[in-house]
């Protein structure tokens, strides 16, 4: 991959801002673990994978910098780094899946000394990174071999490298076939209001010469219905125990369209975004942000001031519309729940 999304290097964490993309290439530093909270929050990284692999380095950071005498007091504190980061997004398990795994860490050695302990965090936080890009390649290597030679394949917002430690997870599929010189083409939509879509998963394609097309979100039917897409695959930010799928804002509606026009409808994700927890997707909590996300693009209003705004960063697709869900682990279809439960032994 010619970027990296986000790394430890030299005691600080380096990751691309996403908020400049597709205009500008700039990797910021960040020293502290409020100042990831932030990125977090403001989407200078975003996508499930990713954001937790930025919690969990944040909780490396937040140990390093903690001033305690006693271990009670260090872990104290270590639940208030975790806090924070977590109050971040609501949506993408991935975020608290990384924290609890910092959390379990810190507790199994906590009859360590604490700087051993610091140490073992931030270890913890690279292995996290670090597996996340094995993970991201066996589901491409399980997702490729749903894909025909010379298929045009659907993506909807940013499941690539931007959105995990590298390679990706709609994108991994994507790329693994594309690796495989299946002569594939991808049609990204938009994704408004954000853009990930047309910021993030062109720039990225584009980058590696893999074909893609630019849509605007409500081209998809269109292009369907002409029999121009042969699947379509998306990644997810929650999987509830049912198969229901929490990914952003739209997709909901692409696989609606995906059913009524017969094209299958592929979900692609780490085990790490599965929340088995819930029963179905009703159950998972739905960020909605700021208004100024569909009055504004790019800095410009395209809407009349003080107009009403709703904003849900995600809509829940129904299990029912899912031909099936790639994992690292291999492909569930059918009883998703029963499959699901097996990968991870549940
Ligand atoms: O709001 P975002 O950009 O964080 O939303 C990202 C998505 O919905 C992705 O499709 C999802 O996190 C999967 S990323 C591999």
């Amino acid at each position: 991959m010619s970027f990296r999304t986000i790394e430890w290097r030299d005691n600080k964490v380096v990751m691309i801002d996403q908020t400049r993309l597709p205009g500008e290439e700039v990797y910021n530093e960040y020293d502290d673990f409020r100042s990831v909270a932030e990125a977090i929050k403001g989407m200078v990284i975003r996508g499930a994978p990713a954001i937790g692999v930025a919690a969990a380095m944040g909780v490396a950071l937040g140990a390093r910098d903690i001033i305690a005498d006693t271990h009670e007091s260090f872990f104290r504190q270590l639940d208030n780094v975790c806090d924070v980061l977590a109050r971040t997004r609501p949506t993408a398990v991935n975020l608290f899946w990384a924290i609890q795994r910092m959390k379990r860490t810190a507790e199994a050695h906590k009859d360590k000394d604490l700087n051993s302990i610091r140490q073992i965090l931030k270890a913890e936080a690279i292995s996290i990174e670090q597996e996340d890009l094995q993970i991201c390649r066996a589901i491409g290597r399980n997702g490729a071999a749903l894909i025909r030679e010379g298929a045009t394949v659907l993506t909807h917002c940013n499941a690539g490298g931007l959105a995990t430690a590298g390679y990706g997870t709609a994108l991994g599929v994507i790329r693994a076939a594309h690796e495989a010189g299946k002569k594939i083409q991808v049609f990204a939509d938009e994704t408004r209001p954000w853009l990930q879509g047309a910021r993030l998963t062109a720039w990225e394609l584009l980058k590696e010469g893999i074909p893609v097309t630019l849509i605007a979100d409500n081209m998809a039917g269109f292009f369907m219905k002409r029999g121009e897409i042969d699947c379509v695959v998306v990644g997810a930010d929650r999987i509830a125990a049912n198969g229901d799928t929490a990914n952003k804002i739209g997709t909901y509606s692409v696989a609606v369209l995906a059913r009524e026009n017969r094209v299958p409808f592929y979900v692609a994700a780490p085990v790490s975004t599965l929340d088995l927890s819930l029963k179905n997707g009703d159950e998972i909590p739905i960020e909605e942000r700021h208004a100024h996300e569909v009055t504004h693009l790019q800095g410009y209003p395209v809407a009349p001031e003080g107009i009403k705004v709703r904003n849900p960063a995600f809509d829940v697709t129904p299990a029912k519309y899912i031909a099936g869900i790639i994992t690292e682990k291999g492909v569930v279809r059918g009883d998703f729940e029963k499959g699901l439960r097996a990968l991870v032994g549940q």
